[in-house]
């Protein structure tokens, strides 16, 4: 048998064989003693060599200029050189005629991976951006990439908070569109974690709006807002010509913050601006800390789940949108998106400033949900029901389409009870045990 010389030395001391040096504490002191003059010559040559290897050696690294040789590294991620430099231009190489060239952030999630893919599809330049973040399972992140690789979609691993990157993305590719999905999502989860709601939602969005204020073409962008703005609304359907002054969460603050962020640039600098309210959006590689697939998870696991309810018994309900319907809206809001005006950082004319709801227009009690997964996955919900704690959930939620069927020829076509069966179908084929990789 073959060893691993100096690892097995290491694991037999380690292991117990290290014999502690028995000798009195006074030996010690005299055996130093006698080494001293020795211990001293040692110390100053070991202090000369120190000296002479930083006084003569050149830099290891570059200065962190953003030359096609630099490689810049954030939290163990590093970007930059000439063979990623490829990798960022294949993938955002157009292969149709007229086709776009879109950075998308946040193309590791759920939103993001699908757009990716049905731009690739069709033709178009597409390069993700994503910080694959710990908010969920990083696994199904990961899996979304591996997904997204097979189909020419390089993900670059990186912050929207990151300028240089930014910068250096738009250096290397002159996208013609930014579809923006990168954020902090989720309502509760603000109750732990405020600040990375701050962080990617606001700081980053500015941030991304500020790389591309100054570049030159400017790109078009649209981005994810999200119902939530509607906050304690109780007019319903939802539309974008209600009052979005009344958040319920951090999370809707901070879409609402985004709003009028997006607004300023478009004002100031010309950019052109699309906002999407997404309502619940759901589907195969989906979200895990959204009701619909977390109560997939804890009815296949015989868990109890937690339904809430308004009021005086009242139900609490969702506009519940498939995944492929949000994604035709977002495609649709990118070829319809005009040009950005500015140039060098200045508005040269009026600029596009659009938001439209992307939802279903069918609210379905949480209850209902429910059922339908009891039916598709032949197993009775243990359930509990509990008042809705005021933690940032809103109790109902519904959309007026009218705008975005009017400018974007949205028409949602997928009703809960078939979206679901898909996501089903996905879900017992993604957590397969017997088939790893199935997907
Ligand atoms: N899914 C919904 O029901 C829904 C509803 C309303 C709005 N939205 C919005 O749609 C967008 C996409 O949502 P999703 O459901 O795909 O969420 P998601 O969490 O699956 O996707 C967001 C992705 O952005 C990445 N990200 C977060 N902060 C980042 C940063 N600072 N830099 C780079 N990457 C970062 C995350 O790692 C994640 O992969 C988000 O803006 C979300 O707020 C979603």
């Amino acid at each position: 048998m073959t060893t691993l010389s100096h690892i097995d030395n290491i694991a037999s001391i380690t292991a117990g064989k290290f014999k502690p040096d028995k000798s009195p504490p006074y030996i010690n002191r005299l055996r130093y003693h006698s080494s001293l003059p020795k211990l001293t010559l040692w110390s100053f040559l070991f202090l000369a060599f120190i000296f002479l290897f930083f006084f003569f050696s050149p830099p290891s690294s570059p200065p962190p200029t953003p030359s096609a040789a630099t490689r810049h590294t954030v939290r163990n991620i590093s970007w930059g050189g000439a063979v990623w430099e490829r990798r960022v231009r294949s993938s955002a190489r157009v292969r149709s005629r007229a086709g776009l060239s879109v950075l998308v952030t946040g193309a590791a999630g759920f939103v993001g991976s699908h757009v990716s893919i049905a731009l690739k599809r069709r033709g178009d330049g597409v390069l993700g951006l994503d910080n694959f973040n710990s908010y969920y399972d990083t696994g199904l992140k990961m899996s979304r990439k591996v997904l997204l690789d097979r189909v020419g979609v390089f993900v670059v691993d990186g912050d929207i908070n990151d300028a240089d990157l930014l910068r250096k993305l738009f250096d290397v590719v002159p996208f013609t569109h930014v579809m923006h999905l990168a954020a902090q999502a989720g309502v509760r989860y603000a109750m732990q974690n405020p600040s990375s709601y701050i962080r990617s939602n606001v700081a980053g969005f500015v941030n991304l709006l500020e790389v591309c204020k100054s570049v030159n073409p400017q790109p078009s962008i649209v981005w994810a807002s999200s119902s939530s703005v509607y906050g304690l609304n109780s007019k319903v359907p939802f539309s974008e010509k209600d009052r979005t002054d009344r958040p319920a969460s951090l999370y809707a603050a901070t879409k609402k913050a985004g709003e009028a962020i997006a607004h300023t640039y478009n004002h100031i600098h010309g950019l052109s601006l699309t906002g999407l309210r997404f309502f619940t959006v759901y589907g195969p590689w989906g979200r895990p800390d959204m009701a619909y697939f977390f109560f997939t998870r804890d009815i296949l696991k015989g868990k109890q789940i937690t339904i809430f309810e308004g009021p005086d018994h009242t139900t609490v309900a969702r506009d519940f949108t498939y995944i492929d319907d949000i994604v035709r809206g977002c495609l649709s809001a990118l070829d319809t998106a005009k040009k950005s005006t500015g140039s060098g950082g200045k508005k040269k004319g009026a600029a596009q400033f659009r938001i439209f709801n992307l939802g279903n227009t069918s609210p379905i009690p949480v209850g209902k949900l429910v059922s339908i997964l009891e039916k598709l996955l032949k197993v009775k919900a243990k359930k509990k029901v509990l008042p809705l704690p005021s933690n940032g959930d809103v109790q109902f939620t519904h959309a007026n389409i009218s705008l975005a069927r009017k400018e974007l020829g949205y028409k949602p076509s997928i009703d809960l009870e078939t979206g679901l069966k898909k996501f089903v179908k996905w879900y017992l084929t993604y957590y397969d045990p017997k088939k790893k990789n199935a997907w």
